[in-house]
């Protein structure tokens, strides 16, 4: 361990340089990523949400992303293994003022902090969430294949891939206003940007994935006009939080639908895919990886947010298993905290991304940045530990 903190002292600090990001400067490079807790009573984000997200700020971490927010549509939001009636909405008076004092107590901590849009898309369950009675929505009625791997419990998985109707373009259009408002919003409340929650078999992912769409309409077809509903997105909320603010878009190959899922098999497909996000106006594409040390496409060790980096010129984050010795998911061993920082180090030396962002190990212990600065042990994430308050 002791050679591990020598070796790579001097480059840990690389990751203390700012970035900026439109007109905001992002302290250093160490991103919390969202996960999604579900303790914002009635969907407004309470004092304890507050000192949550600030004792991570205060802990040195540069920039917050949220647990997931959902967009203020009926269809948003329903049990996807989550405590759906505490996950926070980003509208109205109560949820408002909650999230002014969440984004204060961040920034007074020097933090800057972006919520994280989330529609579920498929993977809302039918009859659940606050609004039980509407039917869950995806661009062609479907879950998604039966009958692959995937990482949620069977009793989870319906009996029929037909969860609903097609969306019509009435829905479609009462979607995107939702994310346009709660983007109006987050920047009237104080957060420094939007995060997108494109990836896992939700919304904007089931657009993307050609086992959720099959539409041939504007909405659906090859790989780029599946990005259109996401895109669209991208392009009405820029259009009104004007140029100044950040966007970030999260994508993942796998889906908790079919964990062997792609959206791309090469880097000229995931061009395709990304390439209309970022026309639209993505600043930072964040790639949803269970191991960030594994290369993304046959024959080259870059992992994903480098290819979409390369493939788009954005910005770009990656994330999965930084400070810890487990995917998520994999819970054959217990977890461990690791400290050879020398792969992830010498990657973002040679540019492969620029934002680090860190789930777990971050749950475990608020001042894990602070603490990766110095060398100093963080406390352990344990998987108990989801659903903690601290
Ligand atoms: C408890 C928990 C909740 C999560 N909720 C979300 C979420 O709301 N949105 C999202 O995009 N990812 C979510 N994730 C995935 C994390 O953002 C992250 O990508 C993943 O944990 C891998 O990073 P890690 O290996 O550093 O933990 C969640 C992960 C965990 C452990």
């Amino acid at each position: 361990m002791t050679d591990y903190l020598a070796i790579d002292a001097l480059s840990r600090e690389a990751l203390f340089t700012p970035l900026q990001l439109r007109d905001v400067v992002l302290p250093n490079r160490i991103v919390m990523s969202p996960m999604t807790r579900g303790f914002s009573p009635g969907g407004a984000p309470d004092e304890n949400v507050a000192a949550y997200y600030r004792r991570r700020a205060e802990g040195g971490t540069g920039l917050i992303v949220t647990e997931g927010v959902a967009v203020d549509h009926p269809t948003a939001l329903g049990d996807a293994g989550l405590q759906e009636q505490d996950v926070p909405y980003l509208a109205g008076d109560a949820s408002l003022a909650g999230w002014r004092n969440v984004v204060s107590q961040v920034h007074a901590a020097g933090g800057k902090i972006i919520p994280q849009l989330w529609h579920q898309g498929a993977m809302r369950k039918p009859g659940s969430g606050p609004f039980p009675d509407v039917r869950s929505v995806s661009p062609s009625g479907i879950w998604g294949p039966l009958g692959r791997m995937t990482s949620i419990d069977a009793a989870s998985v319906p009996a029929d891939s037909r969860i609903g109707e097609p969306m019509t373009e009435e829905v479609i259009e009462e979607v995107i206003e939702a994310f346009v408002r709660c983007a109006r919003n987050a920047i009237d409340v104080g957060f420094d940007g939007i995060a997108l929650h494109g990836a896992h078999g939700y919304l904007l992912d089931n657009f993307l994935w050609e086992g959720t769409n099959q539409r041939d309409d504007r909405w659906g077809g090859d790989r780029r006009r599946r990005s259109e509903f996401p895109a669209e997105i991208v392009r009405r909320i820029r259009r009104e939080i004007g140029e100044g603010f950040p966007i970030f878009f999260r994508f993942s190959q796998w889906k908790q639908q079919d964990f062997r899922a792609t959206l791309a098999d090469t880097p000229e497909e995931l061009a395709e895919v990304l390439g209309p996000l970022a026309e639209a106006g993505v600043d930072v594409f964040d790639a949803s990886v269970r191991y960030y040390n594994r290369g993304a496409f046959e024959g080259s060790p870059i992992n994903l947010a480098g290819w979409a980096k390369k493939v788009t010129g954005k910005a770009s984050m990656t994330v999965g298993g930084v400070g810890i010795n487990q995917g998520m998911y994999d819970r054959d061993k217990p977890a461990e905290a690791v400290f050879d920082y020398a792969p992830l180090l010498e990657r973002f030396a040679n540019g492969e991304f620029d934002l680090v962002a860190v789930g777990r190990a971050l749950i475990g212990d608020p001042a894990w940045a602070a603490k990766f600065r110095t060398g100093a042990f963080p406390r352990v994430y344990r998987s108990s530990d989801d659903r903690v308050l601290t």
